[in-house]
């Protein structure tokens, strides 16, 4: 059975999708953690309520970004963490936290990466005009949504669309391809080929 901590810093629904495909009865993988560096994130709510140990973990100032990547990784080695999903974590994690979990901290990301990295996504792939965009879970490294791709999905951008449509559209995938990869990442089905990863068995 693998552990995993996830790290949010707003609404969850991510999460939320994890909690239900694999915090269940049979997994091979459960949530042992949330950790949200917002107080009002209702991602700790949605961990409280399933029974999850969910903390509120403030981040500091500038200058002060080991001591607080210190401080979670000390409590997900606590708590035993296999590997980290981030669900809307806000924050560039550094050497200081990846090395500590070394190729094993996951993300999603609501557009079909290289393209529309960093904040606001989808409403930069509105901009754009792109009629295809969609959601990528890729291993995370020290740069904007530079990691290795793990999984991608498509979603079409239909015309009429605005951010609300779009966003839900594509949020609708991401609750099915993370909690997805997750299982399968739990289940070691990942393989390096240089720079490259490939996980067996994702579809959707
Ligand atoms: C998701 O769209 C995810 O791709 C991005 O942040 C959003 C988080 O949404 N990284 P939620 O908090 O999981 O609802």
């Amino acid at each position: 059975m693998k552990r995993i901590a996830v790290l949010a810093s707003g609404n969850g629904s991510n999460l939320q999708a994890l909690i239900e495909q694999l915090h269940v009865p049979n997994s091979p993988v459960e949530v042992g953690l949330v950790v949200a560096n917002v107080a009002s994130a209702y991602a700790l709510t949605r961990g409280r309520e399933a029974g999850i140990a969910s903390f509120f973990v403030p981040h500091e100032g500038k200058g002060n970004r080991q001591a607080y990547e210190q401080r979670l990784v000390q409590l997900l080695k606590e708590h035993k963490t296999d590997f980290v999903c981030l669900a809307g974590f806000m924050r560039l994690l550094s050497s200081c936290f990846l090395s500590a979990f070394p190729n094993r901290v996951l993300n999603v990301h609501p557009s079909l990466l290289p393209s529309f990295p960093g904040i606001r996504a989808p409403e930069q792939a509105l901009r754009a005009g792109v009629k295809l965009t969609g959601c990528t879970v890729h291993l995370v490294d020290e740069g904007m949504d530079t990691g290795p791709i793990l999984a991608q999905a498509a979603v079409p951008v239909l015309e009429g669309d605005d951010l609300a449509s779009l966003t839900s559209r594509i949020q609708s995938v991401e609750h099915r391809l993370y909690p997805q990869v997750a299982r399968l990442f739990a289940e070691e089905r990942v393989r390096r080929n240089n720079a490259h990863f490939f996980l067996d068995g994702w579809s959707l």
